[in-house]
């Protein structure tokens, strides 16, 4: 039977794509309910040829609603996804509020599928930049287990939210006509700058993102063995990440073998012509559902063989957030 559906979020980035996925994928729909703050109550959004009213979140909005999509940060979720387990809701949560819960399955499709099985109401979608990172390490991990990743990320504006990448678009004018700007999304000007990602930084040194990249990955792969340090930055990109990653493996493994395992892989797609200096870029992988893969290379710096290094991109706002969780409702 198919599901009455609530977007949490829905007039968000990535509730926007929600609706765009689920359009796209023809998800099957008993009833869709779009839910946002009172700012957008009575705003239309269109879906499959129709207009849906937004109506304001609250207690009674999961009425008879059989699925939850929730983005709207984790406040919210905390608030309001165990109201709508209450409700009999099954929610799929793209905030942090329970990915580290070990009651809540942390489950990205091409990875860990079987672990949507144990869920009870909550099912977490992981931070972004671990979902980009570990749809095409994980294949290489089931061969040759990895002992240590090491990281740096270029993330877009769109990991903030749709505020941040409007000011992204707003701060890029205002810079080449030279007019003030003043950052209120993030907390640094974005266009034309790097800056630390814009999550607390802990006595460690390590920002928030950063701790997640480790955890969740320990999490998603069953493996606390695993040692990952991450440099999480903002670049000034409108909608999908970077990350250049380096792996060490248990047995040496060569460059081939890399990509043979990549070439098979599911929601990988390698992009990796040196002659013409192609690899993965931002503006390619946005709108795309696979991350893209290349730069691959053995690791000089490791004779022994154990070393890899890759170079990825892909959509934040899609495989990073709402397709990820849209394919998650598609096991339940
Ligand atoms: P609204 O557009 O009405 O503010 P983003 O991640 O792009 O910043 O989007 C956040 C989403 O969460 C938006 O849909 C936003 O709705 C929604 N949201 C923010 N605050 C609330 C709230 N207090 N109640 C319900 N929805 C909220």
């Amino acid at each position: 039977m198919a599901p009455n559906v609530a977007i949490m979020g829905a007039t968000g980035a990535v509730g926007s794509e929600f609706l765009k996925i689920l359009e796209q994928r023809d998800f099957p729909l008993a009833s869709l309910k779009v839910l946002a703050s009172s700012r957008s109550a009575g705003k239309t959004l269109p879906f499959r040829g129709d207009e849906l009213t937004v109506e304001e979140l609250g207690e009674d909005s999961f009425d008879g609603v059989d699925l939850v999509l929730s983005s709207a940060g984790g406040s919210l979720s905390k608030k309001f996804a165990p109201i709508a387990v209450a409700a009999g809701a099954v929610v799929v949560d793209n905030t942090s509020a329970f990915r580290m819960d070990p009651e809540t399955p942390l489950v990205i499709p091409e990875v860990n599928a079987d672990d949507v099985s144990t869920h009870k109401g909550i099912i977490a979608n992981p931070n972004c930049s671990t979902i980009i990172m570990n749809v095409p390490v994980w294949p290489l991990h089931k061969v040759n287990p990895i002992r240590r990743i090491v990281v740096s990320t270029y993330q877009a504006a769109s990991g903030a939210g749709a505020a941040a990448m409007q000011e992204l678009r707003d701060g890029a004018k205002a810079f080449l006509t030279g007019e003030p700007f003043e950052p209120q999304a993030l907390p640094h000007p974005a266009a034309f700058n790097v800056f630390c990602h814009d999550s607390e930084v802990g006595e460690d040194g390590y920002n928030l993102e950063e701790r997640k990249m480790w955890r969740e990955t320990r999490k998603i792969f069953h493996c606390e063995d695993i040692a990952v340090t991450a440099t999480c930055v903002r670049v000034p990109v409108l909608r999908a990440h970077s990350e250049a990653i380096n792996l060490e493996f248990a047995e040496p493994i060569t460059e081939q073998q890399v990509c043979d395992i990549l070439a098979a892989a599911r929601g990988v797609k390698i992009v990796d012509d040196r002659t013409s200096s192609h690899f993965p870029m931002p503006i390619e992988a946005s709108e795309r559902d696979e991350i893209l893969v290349g730069r691959i290379r053995q690791d000089v710096s490791r004779p022994d063989g154990r070393g890899i290094d890759l170079f990825v991109s892909g959509d934040q706002i899609r495989k990073g957030a709402a397709l990820n969780a849209v394919q998650i409702a598609e096991l339940l």
